[in-house]
């Protein structure tokens, strides 16, 4: 059944320089990409973005990584690889398994050695810089996608450069 998900490159994607490496294995699978920004997330965006996670040890450390607004995550970014991430709504049958399955476990570190052939194998550090992101249900997709896709509910202000 055709199916969208929602996927972004994540600050550390774009920074090293994988995101065209990544668009040619989204198109090689089958998958068209239905929408596409490229812009920054606010310390806001990434908390509410992520709220599933907002009582876990790592929150705090996954927004300053998301992030690259304020002067004191752009000071940081020199250390933490944060800045600009590339969002884009992909779709096509079983997107939302099928993605997931193409860009591995979420520990990169775990990835290179189970899924040497995954995406975050090729482009993550982790279990938190894992390079790109994939939603892991319809109902995160659907609430992923109207985030980033559909101001009026969520509040989202893209910064376009
Ligand atoms: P993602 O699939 O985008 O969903 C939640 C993100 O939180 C995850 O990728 C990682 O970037 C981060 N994350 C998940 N688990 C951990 C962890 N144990 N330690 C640090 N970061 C994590």
């Amino acid at each position: 059944r055709n199916q969208k998900t929602l996927v972004m490159i994540k600050p550390d994607g774009v920074s090293g320089g994988y995101t065209s490496s990544i668009k040619k294995i989204i198109q090689d699978h089958g998958f068209r990409i239905v929408e596409e920004l490229a812009t920054e997330l606010d310390e806001d965006s990434a908390k509410s973005f992520y709220a599933e996670h907002a009582s876990r040890s790592f929150f705090s450390d996954l927004v300053l990584y998301m992030t690259s607004y304020t002067w004191i995550s752009i000071f940081l970014s020199c250390i933490f690889t944060s800045g600009p991430v590339v969002v884009m709504v992909l779709e096509k049958d079983n997107a939302i398994a099928d993605w997931r399955a193409l860009i591995g476990p979420t520990d990169a570190k775990k990835a290179k050695i189970s899924h040497p052939h995954s995406i975050r194998a090729m482009c993550g550090k982790d279990g938190e810089k894992n390079c790109v992101h994939g939603s892991d249900s319809t109902q995160s997709a659907t609430r992923e996608i109207s985030f980033f896709f559909n101001n009026s509910s969520s509040g989202f202000v893209a910064r376009h450069d």
